[in-house]
């Protein structure tokens, strides 16, 4: 007998990470920062510790959470939810994503996603015993070949998994990709899941979700997280979005994954979301300047670079500095200058389409991403 989930094990980012350790190497593999997010944020939290918020919180989540979740899905989205009834608080967006592929796949369905993907993908619909359907998307434009979606569909499409803005590639769908989206799943009757963890990480273009287009309203589940937008990717609190009987079964899903998660991180969380606009277009403009850091670096260093329009990750064409093999390549790489990345083949299907990609992080302090653009240099000599 083979275990459901053989080979799937995403062994890459502890690989990498461990190479970090053992030769000092600057770390530009997994997508943390290595700064802390707000102090305010982080004050409440401790304070909630300290006001006894210790015990389990509601199933749904606390509703003063709820509430600011809703607050924030209409302040910057334009997106009426009801926080009594079309929100639910998971841990982490990977729980969100999870509970509901268990909740709406049966084994034997199929999901569509534009791949690379984030690699909770593959897995989750290998606990659902679904498959996952990958349409590529193609460097240096990464366009969504909506024809290809199309053609994807049959009578076994459950879900479009729609990733946007997009890890790895840092690619931000545009609206015209939405809509034509929406439109396939309005005329073909799917169910859309939209992770929108980056949605306040875009430097070029605009954010929108999928929720928003017409005829999505009922038939799209939201889903982001504190993670990202707050810089505390260690609290695991994500939340899910869309029509009651969508948010109650994935709720149900949630029950028996983790019941309940992160008591004192729900309230601080709920400040974090009502923090005034400085804060979200600070966020943004500091990790802009950081991406315009890191990608220099790249460019300096000889390589072909992708430029994200969000995100917290630059995808790299290895060929440009010799070498097609990024796997290899992200193996030495700490030897030969002292940086650590990630293969971007893990994020495909079929590891041999995206050979020749690297993902570097830029989510890190200024003068780190300056010594790790030092260091490439030292390629092109
Ligand atoms: C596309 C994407 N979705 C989900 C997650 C996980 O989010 P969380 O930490 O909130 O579970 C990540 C984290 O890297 C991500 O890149």
């Amino acid at each position: 007998m083979s275990p459901k989930l053989a080979g799937l094990g995403t062994t890459i980012f502890a690989e990498m990470s461990a190479l970090a350790v053992e030769t000092g190497a600057i770390n530009l593999g997994q997508g943390f920062p290595d700064e802390d997010g707000p102090a305010l944020v982080a004050e409440a939290a401790i304070a909630a510790i300290r006001g006894g918020a210790n015990q389990y919180p509601p199933g749904p989540g606390i509703g003063e959470l709820r509430i600011a979740i809703a607050q924030h899905q209409a302040r910057f989205w334009d997106m009426p939810v009801d926080p009594g009834t079309e929100v639910l608080v998971t841990a982490g967006a990977t729980e969100a994503i999870a509970a509901t592929v268990l909740a709406l796949c049966d084994p034997g369905d199929e999901i569509i996603a534009f791949e690379p993907t984030y690699d909770s993908y593959t897995a989750v619909a290998a606990m659902a015993g679904a498959r996952l359907r990958p349409v590529t998307l193609q460097p240096p434009a990464h366009a969504a070949d909506i024809d290809a979606l199309e053609a994807l569909v049959t009578d076994r499409t459950r879900l479009v998994l729609l990733n946007s803005p997009h890890n790895p590639t840092g690619k931000v769908f545009s609206p015209s990709e939405l809509e034509a989206i929406a439109r396939v799943c309005v005329e073909r009757d799917l169910i859309a899941v939209t992770d929108e963890v980056y949605e306040h990480l875009v430097f070029d273009g605009e954010h929108r979700p999928l929720a928003t287009f017409p005829g999505m309203a009922d038939r799209t589940l939201t889903i982001s997280s504190a993670g990202k937008t707050f810089s505390f990717t260690g609290w695991k609190i994500g939340w899910v979005c869309g029509a009651e009987e969508l948010v109650t079964a994935v709720r149900t899903a949630k029950q028996f994954l983790t019941y309940v998660n992160g008591a004192p991180f729900q309230p601080a969380v709920a400040v974090g979301l009502g923090l005034d606009d400085d804060f979200y277009a600070g966020l943004a403009s500091t990790l802009r300047a950081k991406r315009d850091v890191l990608c220099d670096g790249l460019r300096a260093a000889g390589f072909e670079v992708f430029v994200p329009q969000g995100t917290y990750f630059a995808t790299v064409d290895i060929r440009s500095v010799g070498g097609d093999d990024g796997l290899a390549f992200c193996r030495d790489l700490p030897k030969r200058c002292g940086v650590v990345a990630i293969p971007s083949s893990v994020f495909y299907e079929d590891p041999a389409t995206g050979r020749h990609l690297v993902r570097f992080a830029f989510c890190k302090r200024t003068e780190v991403l300056t010594e790790a653009a030092a260091r490439l240099a030292s390629l092109a000599r």
